[in-house]
């Protein structure tokens, strides 16, 4: 029996983990053109099953909310289709694996998008900066259509049906992606988000669009299978909000009868938020710590209780068997940065496993 405890069993909701090694959620588009999953990813998420959990990356409930060329999606039957094929391989492997979903409201163009599909956003104010299409590559975000308080509520209802979809795709649960300056932040931050309706104005207004959201998927897969991942501070998109850390303070007590599987809080990058200390004081179930961990300072974190798992994400880029070298204290690989997001195998599948 291993003394590290990253090596530990966990029980995190409905998921029995093997191990407290996650891997985070990362886009790498190697999904087709119309967002559905290929074999390539099959290989990749089947190769890094030795995780304790798999975070499938960013994937849209509708396609409004896609950001990225070649970026997944979970609402057409081929997508569907496409991650019954990821989550059969990683469950053949022993793994446990779970779907990020990520609209990302304003953080797009509508030249990636099907024709006729807008971005849309809590109020009209476009994202400061410019997004990469194959099509048309560098392109200024779009200045996002105002969504009516009717359309907020479908798109609850699309994060309700995105759950149902995980669930028929062989999802073992989901992530509510709430960081990043997606449309879940577009809500909380009081500078993208200007309405007057039950969405907008106070905090405890401006938090309900992710509490709602998180509420809908929770009715379909129990709260034992629903995850929720924040950034408090972080000012990625353009996000800004002049009380972050009272922000996702409010969206906690909000969520907190739900008893969610878990939440998965990353550092924040502003020095007087300590994120995880604010996430232990509100959040009542288990931690997945991310950012910047290497296995050592990892094993130390759990050691000192700061929560009860940590989530590597470039680690698991050139490392695909991870765990078994934090297990055997082998080296880790280096991974390339000009591969991260190009088509194919090169810099996705071609990463050696090192015994
Ligand atoms: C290539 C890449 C893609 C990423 N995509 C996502 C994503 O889809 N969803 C998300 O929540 N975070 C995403 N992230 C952030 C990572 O999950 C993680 O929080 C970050 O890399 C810090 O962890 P690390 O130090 O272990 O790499 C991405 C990071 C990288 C490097």
């Amino acid at each position: 029996m291993s003394s590290n405890p990253l090596l530990a069993p966990l029980t995190l909701g409905a998921l029995e983990l093997n191990n407290r090694i996650v891997m985070a959620p990362m886009t790498r588009n190697r999904a087709s053109a119309e967002g559905v999953p290929t074999d390539l990813m099959v290989q990749h998420y089947a190769d890094r099953a030795q995780a304790g959990l798999i975070v499938a990356e960013g994937t849209w409930p509708s396609a409004a909310g896609q950001a990225y060329s070649r970026q997944p999606g979970i609402t057409t039957p081929e997508q569907i289709a496409g991650w019954k094929k990821v989550t059969t391989a990683v469950h053949k492997q022993g793994g446990k694996i779970i779907l990020q979903v990520m609209h990302s409201g304003r953080i797009g163009s509508h030249k990636i998008k099907p024709s006729g599909v807008e971005t849309v956003a809590p109020s009209a104010i476009a994202a400061r900066g410019k997004i990469y299409t194959d099509q048309h590559g560098m392109q200024p975000f779009d200045t996002p259509r105002e969504l009516t308080t009717a359309e907020v509520k479908s798109v609850i209802e699309e994060y309700r049906q995105a759950a149902l979809n995980a669930l028929e795709a062989g999802f073992d649960g989901v992530e509510f992606h709430g960081t990043s300056g997606y449309l879940p932040m577009q809500f909380l931050c009081c500078e993208t988000n200007q309405r007057s309706d039950e969405y907008g104005g106070t905090v405890e207004k401006r938090a309900r669009f992710a509490a709602k959201c998180i509420e809908a998927m929770v009715s379909v897969l129990g709260s034992g299978r629903v995850g929720l991942r924040i950034n408090p501070g972080n000012s990625f998109n353009d996000a800004h909000d002049e009380d972050s850390a009272g922000s996702h303070i409010e969206l906690l007590r909000q969520i907190k009868s739900l008893n969610l599987a878990y939440l998965h809080i990353m550092r924040s990058p502003l020095p007087e938020i300590d994120a995880f200390k604010l996430a232990r004081e509100h959040f009542s179930g288990p931690l997945i710590l991310n950012d910047n961990f290497d296995p050592e300072i990892a094993g130390q974190a759990l050691r000192g209780n700061m929560g009860q798992a940590v989530s590597f994400a470039r680690h698991f880029i050139a490392n695909p068997d991870l765990v078994n070298r934090i297990t055997k204290s082998l080296p880790l690989a280096a991974f390339d940065r000009k591969t991260l997001y190009t088509p194919g195998i090169k810099g996705y599948n071609d990463y050696e496993k090192a015994i």
